[in-house]
């Protein structure tokens, strides 16, 4: 199956995708954890992407696309794949449904995670990852067992770059202004369907293992 997770920042798509890769043992291709990733390697690519992500802008789509593109053509992708944080713009979509379509594949769902923005705001700004394994938490909703140190690795946590709030209202503008319009475009291809980001990590797990069930999908 190959499933986009579409929504706002802080829609809590990352933190779905990593459970919903695990039960249903599906590749989670994430393009803000590969951007991030350039960024530390310093790459040609990450060098260009700070300088956007740093302001809560979009990378050029150009950018962006290739390292989809390459990344869904490697053989551990043939299976299937989920999407979070790509497509981003109807160009990348178009991209990205002629791309398939060259190798005969399509979309078969789009999860829309209607959010609002007070919810967005508040889980961004409380948001903490760890330095070394990426590892998610917030400081009211999801907390270390320790204060600042990953349950998981026990390396530091930190606050993303782009996790300040004027960052992060730029951030919620651009997805209006740019992200928004794949709501009408993937409703077109009668792909889309939605649940509400609104609610807490495990309701919504709950609806989307629902939503699977009903697609036929698990
Ligand atoms: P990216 O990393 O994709 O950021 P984003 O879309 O802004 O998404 P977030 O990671 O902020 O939110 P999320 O919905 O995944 O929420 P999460 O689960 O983490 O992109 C970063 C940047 O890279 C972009 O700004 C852009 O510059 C660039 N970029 C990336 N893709 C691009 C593209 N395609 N084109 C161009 N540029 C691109 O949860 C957030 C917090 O809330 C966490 O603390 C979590 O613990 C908590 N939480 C999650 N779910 C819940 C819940 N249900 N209840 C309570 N708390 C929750």
């Amino acid at each position: 199956m190959k499933i986009i997770l579409l929504g706002p920042p802080g829609a809590g798509k990352g933190t779905q995708a990593e459970v919903l890769s695990r039960t249903y043992k599906m590749l989670h291709v994430s393009t803000g954890d590969m951007l991030r990733e350039s960024v530390k390697n310093k790459t040609e690519a990450g060098l260009l992407a700070k300088s956007f992500m740093d302001k809560g802008e979009l990378v050029p789509d150009n950018v962006v696309t290739a390292i989809v593109v390459s990344r869904i053509s490697k053989p551990d992708a043939k299976a299937g794949f989920m999407l979070d944080g790509f497509p981003r713009t109807v160009q990348q979509a178009v991209e990205l449904e002629k791309q398939l379509e060259s190798a005969k594949q399509k979309i078969d769902l789009v999860l829309y995670f209607n959010t609002a923005e007070k919810t967005a705001i508040e889980r961004l700004t409380g948001r903490r990852v760890c330095t070394k394994c990426g590892l998610n938490y917030h400081v009211k909703n999801k907390p270390p067992k320790k204060m600042n140190v990953c349950d998981s690795c026990g390396a530091g946590l930190i606050q993303r770059d782009d996790d300040k709030l004027e960052t992060i209202k730029n951030r919620l503008n651009v997805y209006q202004k740019q992200t928004a319009p794949l709501l009408s475009f993937y409703k077109e291809r009668s792909t889309l369907r939605e649940v509400s980001g609104d609610l807490n990590v495990n309701e919504l797990f709950l609806k989307l293992k629902d939503l699977f069930l009903n697609e036929k999908l698990s």
